[in-house]
C-alpha cells in the first residue's frame, strides 16, 4: 500500500511540475534569478540606521530596473564589459566615497545630450530621487548594506507610497520603451490592468502561476507588498 501512496505520490508531483512548466515558462533574463524572500522582512529584523541608504534593497533594484536587463548591462549583453546586476559588478563602476569621479554616476547625471548619458534613449532617465540615492551610497563608501527600509503596511498613497515602489523596482523593465512580457507599469492608468487580472502581486509574491518578479536582484520585502495589497484593497485608487 505504501508502495502505491509513494507511486501516487511521484506522479501527482510530476503533474504538478510539469503543470507549473506549462503555465509559466518565464523567459528569464540572464543574470540569475533571485531566491524566495524569506519570511521576515529585513524592515523590522535588520532597518537601516537614520540616513543610511540601503544597497541591497534601494540601489540594487534601481540598477536591475534600469540597466540590468538583456541587450544592456546583464550577464549575457555587458555592453562595453559594463555588468549592472550584483553587488560586485555594480561596485566595479564606482569609487566608494567620490560619487562625482565615478563612472556609473557620471553616466546618470551628466547632460543627456552626451553619448554616454545612461540609460540610453529612448529609455526614460532617472529622477532625481534616485540619482540623488545613487550619489549617498556611493559617498558613504558604496558598501554592500542589506538593511530593510522603514515601512508601515497602511501607508497606501499611490503617488507617495505605491508607485516610487514600482519606479525603483520594475518600470524600467516595464514602461513605455520597453514592455517587457507585454507589461506597462509606468502610469496608474496602465497599473491598473495588472492589478485587475492579479499579475502585479502574483508575480511579486512568486506565486506559482505566474514569472517571479523582480526576475533578478532583491525581492520586494512583505512590508512593502503589503501596502500595495491594501492599496488594491481600498479599490487602487490615484491618489
Ligand atoms: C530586469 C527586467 C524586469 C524587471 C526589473 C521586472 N520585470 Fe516583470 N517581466 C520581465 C520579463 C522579461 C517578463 C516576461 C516574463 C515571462 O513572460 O516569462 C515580465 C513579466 C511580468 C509580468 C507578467 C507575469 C505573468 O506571469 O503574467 C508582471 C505582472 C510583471 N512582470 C510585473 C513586474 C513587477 C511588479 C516588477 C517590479 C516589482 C517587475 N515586473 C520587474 C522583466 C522584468
Amino acid at each position: 500500500m505504501k508502495f502505491h501512496v509513494h507511486h501516487f505520490a511521484a506522479a501527482a508531483l510530476l503533474l504538478l511540475l510539469f503543470i507549473a512548466a506549462c503555465t509559466t515558462d518565464p523567459i528569464i533574463p540572464a543574470g540569475g534569478i533571485i531566491e524566495d524572500p524569506p519570511v521576515e522582512d529585513p524592515a523590522e529584523t535588520n532597518p537601516c540606521p537614520e540616513g543610511v541608504v540601503s544597497f541591497q534593497f534601494e540601489i540594487l533594484p534601481i540598477m536591475v530596473s534600469a540597466c540590468g536587463y538583456s541587450a544592456c548591462h546583464d550577464r549575457a549583453s555587458h555592453r562595453e564589459g559594463v555588468i549592472l546586476v550584483d553587488y560586485e559588478s555594480i561596485r566595479r563602476e564606482v569609487r566608494p566615497g567620490d560619487a562625482g569621479r565615478s563612472d556609473l554616476y557620471k553616466s546618470i547625471t551628466e547632460d543627456p545630450n552626451d553619448e554616454d548619458f545612461m540609460p540610453e534613449r529612448p529609455a526614460a532617465p532617472l529622477t532625481s530621487e534616485q540619482t540623488d540615492l545613487i550619489r549617498d551610497w556611493i559617498n558613504q563608501g558604496a558598501e554592500n548594506t542589506d538593511c530593510g527600509i522603514p515601512c508601515d503596511p497602511t501607508q497606501t498613497s499611490f503617488s507617495e507610497d505605491i508607485f516610487p515602489i514600482l519606479k525603483d523596482y520594475c518600470v524600467g523593465c516595464h514602461g513605455n520603451n520597453r514592455e517587457d512580457g507585454g507589461v506597462n507599469l509606468s502610469s496608474h492608468a496602465e497599473i491598473l490592468a495588472s492589478v485587475n487580472n492579479g499579475s502585479l502581486i502574483g508575480a511579486m509574491k512568486r506565486e506559482i502561476s505566474f514569472a517571479p518578479m523582480p526576475p533578478l536582484g532583491s525581492f520586494v520585502s512583505s512590508c512593502r507588498i503589503a501596502q500595495i495589497e491594501n492599496w488594491i484593497a481600498a479599490g487602487a485608487p490615484n491618489n
